[in-house]
């Protein structure tokens, strides 16, 4: 464990308010700030921080925690790492034994350094005499790239063995551990590590600082699966980053070129499209949208030609746009994807078809328009109901009252029908939401598909008057106290309850004061939410005081010995059905 002091140094020179405000721009509200919440997207700001706490809470979505875990999530980092942050942050220096402290598993550094070594050794089979024979023909030849293309990407090969990398990195001092955690080895049905990237070309995946988190291999033939990616591991979020944006970060602030697959970006780039990235192997998500919003104003979407990619484009517009993006969608006639055509066409003519790039609205009522013939009065009627359809998906009312005019151009009807028909489909859109929002807040009130503490289902009771305690017990100092003393933890009910109490006593019995910050290592990030969500809920009630804290533990006692009293009905009916038998 990390010791008190620094906690609570760290803590105390790193203001919650300060640590949200470089990600979120915060507005006071009372004696708290709001604003939008960085872990999901929202169009009404339901992120609360809360200085008297030192602590922050979404209504929205649920996440909540202190600025230790507010820089964990931001930043995907683990316990250790987002400690290290705030200590540089606020130029604190930490003992270097800190590290071996690391309480459970591998570290992100020990993964990044891993990850190192595997470029290195991917890049020396590459350009290995023998063994990099074939990948060097098949990027070179093949593909077409350059050997600077190929060094500047730091593109490698995973050589035809399932022992090699790993035999390199076990002399370099690796566990096999170490390495299925960093996804380079799978473990053998016989317990041996096995070399997971075998016979592919590799495309290391860099992030902004320059470490390399996460592999893309690809096969050299048709074989399949035509790619295998890293999944998750301490130093990666796949939803968290996209491909190339090491390089693109310094050519993006007007435009950004979004495209499906690595080679796409490959070729851009060699073809002086340095702002062109790539999601990774997934359809775009919100993270990675307000990955964009941080770095760009505007994005072409350069998907492929197929329907797949355009369907994809779709969600991407969606995503793109709600975090106030300008973007553009580019058509591509004669080639599949952008390093087809770029082979096919030259760069030239790419830049001219990113320049003719067109909006949402026109891209889909080019769609529409296409499928339709106009002068037909039914399929005019059909166009009209799409077009109204698309028309509502806009948030804005500025770009709606744009797009009504161009419609009612376009087909010949007054603009105010148009309007009055986009109207109905938004209040019924809105009524929609409503209902599963009601429905949402209906199951997560009755506790099923609680996956924090899924015994909340069958003690609903039970489960609320155990957070009101452990709520109480965050908030004011001589609570803590008070239930620590009095209470053990068979005096909660749920499994949930019991360990976050259990931490509690800990704490008081190392003399630490409570910090949410102590349960960063043993808690999941959903727990420390739901934690941080008692105290938060009690926050905002008025009276918390010593009358309110008692009447919740006779109240649990009550529900304990109601629970307990079931149980003896329970084994009762067990004793008489065995008499009987
Ligand atoms: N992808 C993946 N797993 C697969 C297929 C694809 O993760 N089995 C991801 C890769 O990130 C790939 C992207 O989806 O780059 C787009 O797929 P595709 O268009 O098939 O690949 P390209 O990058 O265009 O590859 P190539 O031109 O070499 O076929
Ligand atoms: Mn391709």
């Amino acid at each position: 464990m990390i010791s008190p002091q620094i906690i609570e140094e760290i803590k105390y020179r790193n203001d919650i308010e300060s640590v949200v405000s470089s990600y979120v721009s915060l507005k006071r509200a009372g004696s708290n700030f709001s604003g939008s919440c960085p872990f999901h997207s929202e169009k009404t700001p339901s992120f609360v921080v809360f200085p008297a706490t030192q602590s922050f809470y979404c209504f929205g979505c649920g996440a909540g925690g202190d600025a230790i875990s507010f820089v964990m999530r931001a930043e995907n980092l683990d316990y250790v790492s987002a400690i290290k942050t705030l200590a540089q942050r606020s130029g604190i220096t930490l003992p270097d034994d800190i590290d071996n402290k690391q309480p459970q598993g591998v570290s992100r550094q020990r993964v990044l350094d891993m990850n190192i070594e595997a470029v290195k050794f991917f890049q020396e089979c590459l350009w290995d005499e023998r063994l990099g024979a074939e990948a060097r023909q098949y990027l070179l030849e093949k593909r077409g790239l350059d050997r600077s293309v190929i060094k500047h990407f730091r593109i490698g090969y995973a050589p035809n063995s399932f022992g090699m990398l790993h035999d390199h990195l076990k002399k370099l001092g690796y566990t096999d551990e170490e390495m299925y955690v960093a996804f380079l080895c799978g473990k053998g049905q016989k317990g041996t590590a096995y070399d997971y990237f075998r016979n592919r070309v590799m495309f290391p995946i860099i992030d902004t600082s320059g470490n390399v988190v996460a592999f893309g291999g690809r096969v050299m033939d048709d074989s399949k699966p035509k790619y295998l990616n890293t999944s998750d591991t301490p130093a990666f979020k796949k939803s968290r980053n996209l491909f190339a944006l090491n390089f693109a970060k310094n050519h993006c602030e007007s435009m950004m070129i979004l495209c499906e697959g690595y080679m796409d970006v490959i070729a851009l780039h060699a073809a002086g499209f340095e702002n062109a990235v790539a999601t990774l192997g997934t359809a775009i998500t919100s993270d990675q949208a307000r990955i964009f919003s941080k770095y760009t104003k505007k994005v072409v979407i350069s998907y492929d030609s197929d329907e797949a990619g355009q369907r994809a484009a779709d969600k991407a517009f969606r995503f793109l746009q709600e975090v106030g993006i300008e973007v553009k969608i580019l058509k591509m006639v004669g080639a599949k994807d952008p390093d087809e055509f770029i082979k096919k066409f030259g760069a030239i003519r790419f830049k001219e078809i990113i320049e003719k790039s067109k909006s949402r609205f026109d891209f889909e009522v080019e769609k529409i328009i296409s499928k339709y013939n106009i002068e037909d009065l039914d399929d005019k009627i059909k166009a009209s109901s799409e077009i109204c359809q698309l028309i509502a998906t806009f948030a804005s009312e500025v770009e709606r009252e744009v797009y009504f005019i161009k419609a009612s151009k376009l087909l010949g009807i007054p603009t105010d029908s148009i309007k009055r028909d986009v109207s109905a489909i938004i209040n019924r859109r809105a009524r929609e939401e409503k209902r599963t929002q009601i429905n949402e807040i209906y199951r997560a009130t009755s506790g099923i598909g609680d996956r924090v503490n899924p015994e909340s289902a069958a003690h609903i009771r039970a489960s609320k008057i155990e957070e009101a305690i452990l709520g109480l017990m965050q908030l004011h100092e001589e609570h803590f106290v008070k239930c620590a003393t009095t209470l053990t933890p068979d005096d909660f009910i749920t499994s949930f309850g019991k360990r976050v109490f259990q931490k509690m006593q800990e704490l008081h019995n190392s003399s630490v004061k409570f910090d949410i910050a102590y349960f960063l290592e043993d808690f999941s990030q959903d727990e420390v939410s739901r934690i941080t969500k008692m105290m938060t809920d009690r926050q905002m009630l008025n009276s918390n005081g010593a009358d309110v804290l008692f009447e919740c533990i006779e109240s649990l006692k009550a529900e304990k010995n109601r629970n307990s009293s079931e149980d003896s009905v329970d084994s009762l009916m067990d004793l008489l059905n065995k008499k009987k038998k």
